[in-house]
């Protein structure tokens, strides 16, 4: 056994198996690549799942960190520190929002905006206690939780960890009827991925978000967007919903928002949404610490520039240009995404998805599978051209091209 299977082997013998990496073994990354712990390189076109938005170990966003970790680190919320309001500030102007509560994962912040919905759900619109019902999609994923996984449609995430949270209706992702029906005057959101990551980057068919939203704004309902994946520059624009020029009531933020640093997440609102609220009803320990609100204060910084949005969208066409003539030639069934995100289904006498993850990876490219059939590609938007179409090069040469 060399070096790096024992640290698989390792890694295997005592850590819960809740994952299935692919077997390499990473000491350090810069930009686009990672470098495994025997020297090896290999391009990053994961991106930690839209964590590394501006790739590892982004200077701007070292440097902010590493100057925060010299001044203070954690206060807790029994206490103001002064990153806090400069965070909740900008982040909600970013949203063209008023009110931030800042969280850790998405899940937790997925969590939080449940019960941000419920609370408006009985303090504002009247719904009478304990009947307050949420929609979401069938086929979506915002997290792992208990109560997320109820409203989950995947019998791997939910299987033997029930009793699950009721209160949640699923109908089918783009299906505006559905919609339609399922809303009541108990309704009080509709929860969705304005494009789903991990059901394999599914774009709503055109016209669907705004439907949603038009419905939820005539039944008084609020439209949650779970932008954790989806949103901060991955689409080419800062949210996913701009595509199809809608504004949600309240977005639901994480994974690049801590710049791959640290976990920040956050759900972005009004006044009258986040205004709910009142002391002691909902916290957490780390949420909006100080080295949080130290990174996510340059990562708004960046986007504000809409240099990363334009980065994204460019190399984005390049990207769909190159997966389209992938798709004429028979060895990819579907091709779909937005900006620099895709998700890729492999016709199956060519591999299935793990199997095109690890012959890629021999060839020094990651990516990973989902739903057997896909893969799926989002690069750190930092990537240069020249690296994406290297990338691209081994993905044909896997397929035989
Ligand atoms: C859309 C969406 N929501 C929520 C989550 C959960 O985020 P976390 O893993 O940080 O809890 C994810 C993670 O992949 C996601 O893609």
């Amino acid at each position: 056994m060399n070096a790096m299977e024992g640290l698989v082997a390792a890694a295997e013998a005592h850590s819960a198996h809740t994952y299935h990496p692919l077997p390499v073994v990473i000491a350090t990354a810069d930009g686009a690549w990672m470098t495994d712990v025997e020297g090896r390189r290999y391009l990053d076109l994961l991106a930690g799942y839209s964590a590394l938005n501006f790739g590892h170990r982004n200077r701007r966003l070292v440097e902010a960190a590493k100057a925060q970790l010299e001044r203070v680190t954690l206060t807790s919320r029994a206490f103001h520190h002064d990153r806090f309001a400069a965070f909740c500030e900008e982040l909600a102007e970013l949203c063209g929002m008023e009110m931030v509560l800042p969280m850790n994962t998405g899940a937790e912040a997925v969590e939080t905006a449940v019960k941000t919905a419920r609370k408006w759900g009985y303090r504002v619109k009247g719904v009478p206690s304990e009947m307050a019902k949420i929609v979401v999609a069938g086929n979506n994923f915002h997290g792992r939780t208990t109560t997320v996984i109820s409203f989950s449609t995947d019998s791997e995430a939910r299987a033997d960890f029930g009793p699950y949270t009721p209160g949640f209706e699923i109908v089918p992702y783009g299906d505006l009827t559905a919609m339609r029906s399922a809303l009541t005057e108990n309704t009080v959101a509709v929860l969705l991925e304005p494009i789903q990551g991990e059901a394999g980057v599914l774009v709503p068919p055109a016209g669907y978000l705004p439907g949603v939203r038009e419905l939820t704004r005539e039944r008084n309902v609020l439209f949650v967007a779970d932008e954790i994946q989806s949103g901060l520059g991955r689409t080419g624009r800062t949210f996913a919903c701009e595509h199809e020029g809608v504004v949600p009531d309240v977005y639901v933020l994480g994974k690049a928002l801590g710049g791959g640093i640290v976990p920040v997440s956050a759900v972005v609102s009004s006044a009258a949404v986040l205004g709910v609220f009142r002391a002691g009803e909902h916290g957490s320990t780390f949420g909006g610490n100080p080295l949080a609100c130290a990174v996510a204060l340059e990562v708004i910084a960046m986007l504000r520039t809409g240099e990363y949005q334009a980065r994204a969208a460019e190399l984005g066409e390049r990207l769909h240009r190159e997966l389209g003539a992938l798709a004429g030639t028979g060895r990819v069934t579907g091709v779909r995404g937005r900006g620099l995100w895709a998700g890729v289904d492999i016709e199956p006498s060519y591999g299935t998805g793990r199997e095109v993850s690890e012959r890629l990876m021999d060839l020094g490219v990651l990516v990973k599978d989902t739903h057997g059939a896909t893969i799926r590609i989002a690069p750190p938007l930092v990537i240069g051209e020249e690296d994406l179409d290297w990338g691209l090069a081994q993905l044909r040469a896997v397929l035989g091209l």
